[in-house]
């Protein structure tokens, strides 16, 4: 049975990959309408991954005779000022919910819950896959600058990586 520490960690956690996935949400909205189609793909894709990851934790939870708790999420912004920033900002809050999964398996640790620390391995390695993708993404867009032509490649080459990613779900 989850410890009321842990249970209230897993929900708080819950609603940071809620957030997230409202988030990317936004950002595919922003790619949308600024005529990136392949960047919003991506992004659509990883509103849809962050709203997995919050089910994988919701799950579990009450498997583990806790109680999930179905969260309430702030509304994200909503304009941005370039691709560039798009990617920051997620690799700015990816680095966040790194830091949270880290303390929640701190705590599993201390407790010797080891079903929590299991499901926290998982999003480690997950976290460590989704900050090198961001920031390799950073380093080619400081690359393109503001070229017209390598950005439009930069979204031909993200489209390829939403259908990957939806593959990989399928
Ligand atoms: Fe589920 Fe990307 O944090």
């Amino acid at each position: 049975m989850l410890s009321s520490t842990l249970n209230k960690a897993l929900n708080d956690q819950i609603v940071m990959e809620a957030y997230a996935s409202s988030y990317y949400l936004s950002l595919a909205s922003w790619c949308d309408q600024k005529g990136f189609p392949g960047t919003a793909a991506f992004f659509y894709a990883q509103a849809e991954e962050e709203r997995e990851h919050m089910m994988k934790i919701f799950m579990f939870v009450n498997e583990n005779e806790g109680q999930a708790i179905s969260p309430g999420v702030n509304e994200p912004p909503a304009d941005f000022e370039n691709v560039g920033q798009c990617f920051e900002i997620a690799l700015g809050h990816e680095k966040k919910v790194t830091a949270s999964i880290n303390n929640i398996m701190k705590l599993a640790r201390e407790e010797n819950d080891f079903r929590t620390m299991n499901l926290m391995q998982w999003f480690v390695d997950e976290q460590l896959e989704e900050e090198t993708q961001m920031q390799l993404i950073i380093d080619k867009l400081k690359l393109i600058g503001d070229n017209g032509v390598g950005l439009y490649m930069l979204d031909g080459e993200m489209a390829e990586r939403a259908a990957t990613k939806e593959e990989e779900e399928e």
